[in-house]
This record gives C-alpha cells, structure tokens and sequence, in this order.
C-alpha cells in the first residue's frame, strides 16, 4: 500500500489542513509513513507569513530533490500558503515537486492523486467561492480537536500575506461545523479551538448566518465537549457580546488570544489595524473587568518599516501595561505584493534582533511571574497525554497553561483538579488533589 509523509510548516490552520489531507489520502488508500525515506508521497504544508518559514521549505524542496533522484517513484506535493502564492512556478523552478495544490483546493486532493499516479505534474490554486468544507475528521481524534471555521481574511493589513494566498473572508456553514463538533465529541473529542483568522467576523458576510457569539453558545450546548477555545481574534472586531461570552457560556475558556502588533498609533496606523492603543487598552481592560482570571496572550512584530526607537518604546510599554499571559514576537520581514512591501524596510536586521530581544526578555520575566503567581492554585487540568517522564501526564489549564503532574495513562481525557506545586517559565508542575476532592468539584 502507498505510503504518505507530511510535514507541516505555520499556523493551526495548516496544522487542521494536514489532518484533512491525511483523511483524504487515506480515502484513497494511503497509510502514514513512519518517516521520510519511507514514503511514496511527501506532502509539505508550507507558509509564507515570514521569510523563515519560507526559506525552510526551500531548504526541504532542494534535499527532496535528492531524495527522489534515488527514488524516481517518489511523488512530491507542495500545499498551502506558499503553494498558492507561487503556483506553477514552483513546478518550473523545481523538476521534482508534482503538484502544487493552494490551501482552498485541498478538497481536490483525491483527483489530484489519481492524475500524480497517471504520471502527470498540476498546479491547482485559486479560491472557491463555496464555503463548504465537507466533515472530515482527523484520523486518529485525540483529547483536543481544531475545527476550521472560516477562510481567508478581508482585513489587508499592509504587512501581510494572508489574505492574497488565503483568499477572500468566506465563513463556513454553522451547521457544517456544529455536526463535525457533534462528531467529534462523539469520538472522544473533549475540546475544540475553533480556528479562522478573524473569528469575530464569523458570519458577517453571508445574511442569516449566526454570528460568532451564537456559534459558541451553539457548540457550548454539544454534549461531551467540555473546553471551547477560539482563535485568532482582531481588536477591532472584539464585541461586548463576545467578551460577555466568557461569562455565560461555561465550556468557553478563560483565554483571548488578541494580537496587537505594535504599541504605537502612527505604526498601528501604518499597519492599517484600524485600532488606536487606547481602543486595544480599553478591551482589555473591559474583558478584565468582567473576566478577572482571563489569560490574554498576543502577537507583536518588532522593526516595521517606520518603525522608529519611540515607537517600540511605546510597545514595550504596552507590554508592561498589559502583562500578557505569554506574547508571540516577530521580526517583521516584507512580503512580496503586499501594501507595506513598498516601503522602505528601513529598521537594520541587527536593531530588529536588538529590539526582539529586549521585548522578548521583559515578556519572559512577566510570564516566569504569572506562573509563579499560581502555586498553590489548585485548577481544572484537562490530560491531554503522557508527559516527557514515566509516570508523568501533562495536560493543560482553562486558561491554557501546560501542567505536568504525575499519575497513571488511565487519565488520559479527563478533567482532573491538580495543585500548582512550581511554576515555571513555560509551564507548570502539579499534584494530583486527593479523591474527595475531585469527586466533590465533579458532584
Ligand atoms: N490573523 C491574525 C494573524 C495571522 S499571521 C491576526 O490578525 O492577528 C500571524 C502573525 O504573524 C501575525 O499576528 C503577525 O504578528 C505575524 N506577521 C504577519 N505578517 C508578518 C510579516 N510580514 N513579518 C513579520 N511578522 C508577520
Ligand atoms: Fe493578516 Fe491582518 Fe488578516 Fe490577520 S487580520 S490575517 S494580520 S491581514
Ligand atoms: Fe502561514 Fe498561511 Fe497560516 S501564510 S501563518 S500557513 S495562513
């Protein structure tokens, strides 16, 4: 039986996209290969949101051209974000990839198939008006599950690629989503992170759809699924209805992932957020008004083109204010077609690695902080499976905290109440509470 290996670069969008094109390879009577030399396809699920990501396809492609002039039955399919932004030029510029196939073409996978097995080399990019995905479910569901709600994105911020190889915003069917969410809890799935790269915006274009808010109170009324998390969300888009869906609906998790970007107005501006500081301050402040014990976590870029010292000063400044529960930062790195592309990039690399790295510091003493601020919590753990150590499990909080405890396999899935023993830079340790204590929470 043929064998395929994928690897998968970005975000937790590509991350659901590689199981959906396990499922689909599967149906067409592929199996998993346990490595790279064992494989009859290699699938790369690549990104294009920074350089990195894509210099390190590159540097697969070129390795996989080895590899294939070893084995010429090798087929070789670059997907995703990078797939759709170069399309059939990633079939002149590399003899050994056979297909090329963008992120909304990957339902077309089993056709694809069939004509690599012919012998032939395609290129399918472009987008689908229709929202539809089908239900397809990962093939081995574990305790947490991705489901997609949304393509693409109508935001344009000048720095980003997203949304030329994502397409245009398109929301998937709510009764499309409900029913693999049903499914999924059905298999096991306890919790659910419903991915789009504005989920606030969930619905807006297509009329009678639910909006966001609804969706969740909709997903939160599905037996089995205890945890729903939700990402990524603008500022701009934040909703006194959503944050008030961290009050009401109990299966909703007590963290907002909410990137800022940067700390100043005229950078902010220039990035076209279409948000002030002070609207993002105000957000934060009113979600933590009504949800003291929330986590927010953001992305930020340091070295935007314009970016001046003043300007990152104002970021780091946001950074204390705020006292993110974990912060993701990036060196900004044009991309080709967008707004910002043509502008200066005038930030030098080694003051955007200067810049990283002071943000990155005061962010690590800030997150040591928080998770020494829990020992002796005691906090609902969901175990997610079997720690690095034997006899260890590692789960995470509501509040998306990893946490390493001891105790047995069997636990694995449950819901279990552990005492934060240490806190650490990025994690925990715990203790499992004693029996009463678990059957008292659960009566
Ligand atoms: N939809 C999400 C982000 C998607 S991209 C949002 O609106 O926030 C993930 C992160 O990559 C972004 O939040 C941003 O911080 C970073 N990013 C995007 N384009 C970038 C670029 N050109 N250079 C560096 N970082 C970038
Ligand atoms: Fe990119 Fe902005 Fe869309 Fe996020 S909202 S995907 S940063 S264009
Ligand atoms: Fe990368 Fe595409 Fe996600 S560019 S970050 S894989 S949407």
């Amino acid at each position: 039986m043929a064998k395929i290996y994928i690897k998968t670069f970005g975000c937790q969008m590509n991350e659901r996209d590689s199981e959906r094109v396990l499922a689909l390879a599967s149906s067409c009577g592929y199996t998993e290969a346990a490595s790279l030399d064992e494989a009859d396809l290699i699938v790369i699920n690549t990104c294009t949101v920074r350089r990195k990501p894509e210099q390190k396809v590159y540097s697969l492609l070129g390795r996989l051209g080895g590899l294939k002039e070893r084995r010429p039955h090798l087929r070789i399919a670059v997907v995703g974000c990078l797939a759709q932004q170069e399309g059939d030029g990633l079939l002149e510029r590399f003899p050994q990839v056979d297909l090329v196939l963008g992120p909304d073409r990957i339902g077309e996978l089993p056709r694809a198939l069939e004509a690599l097995e012919g012998g032939e080399r395609l290129c399918l990019v472009g987008f689908h008006q229709d929202p539809c995905q089908g239900v397809l479910l990962p093939l081995r569901p574990s305790v947490r599950a991705y489901v997609n709600i949304m393509q693409g994105c109508d935001n344009f911020c000048t720095y980003c690629i997203v949304p030329y190889v994502r397409g245009p915003e398109k929301s998937r069917p709510s009764g499309e989503i409900i029913e693999e969410v049903r499914l999924l809890a059905e298999r096991g799935v306890k919790e659910v992170t419903l991915l789009g790269q504005n989920v606030n915006s969930y619905g807006k274009k297509s009329p009678g759809e639910l909006t966001f808010p609804q969706l969740l109170s909709k997903i939160d009324q599905i037996e089995g699924i205890e945890r729903i998390r939700f990402t990524t969300s603008h500022p701009k888009d934040l909703s006194e209805e959503l944050i008030r869906a961290f009050v009401d609906l109990e299966k909703l998790c007590e963290h907002l992932h909410l990137p800022f970007q940067a700390g100043s107005n005229r950078v902010l501006e220039r990035m076209g957020r279409a948000y002030t500081r002070e609207e993002y301050l105000r957000k934060v402040e009113r979600l933590r008004q009504l949800v003291p014990r929330v986590a927010i976590t953001a992305d930020v870029m340091v070295g935007f083109s314009g970016e001046g010292e003043e300007d990152f000063r104002q970021t780091l400044e946001l950074v204390r204010e705020v006292e993110f529960d974990a912060l993701f930062s990036f060196k900004y790195t044009p991309r080709k077609g967008t707004v910002a592309s043509r502008w200066p990039d005038d930030v030098s690399s080694e003051e955007k690695q200067r810049r990283l790295e002071e943000l990155q510091e005061l962010q690590r003493a800030i997150t040591l902080r928080k998770n020494r601020s829990l020992e002796g919590q005691v906090m609902e753990v969901l175990v997610e499976g079997t720690g690095g150590r034997p006899g260890q499990l590692r789960g995470r909080t509501r509040c998306n905290r990893v946490v390493n405890f001891p105790g047995g396999e069997e636990l694995v899935g449950r819901l279990l109440w552990v005492r934060i023993t240490e806190g650490l830079q990025n994690s925990l340790r715990g203790e499992l509470c004693p029996l009463e204590v678990q059957e008292a929470v659960n009566a």
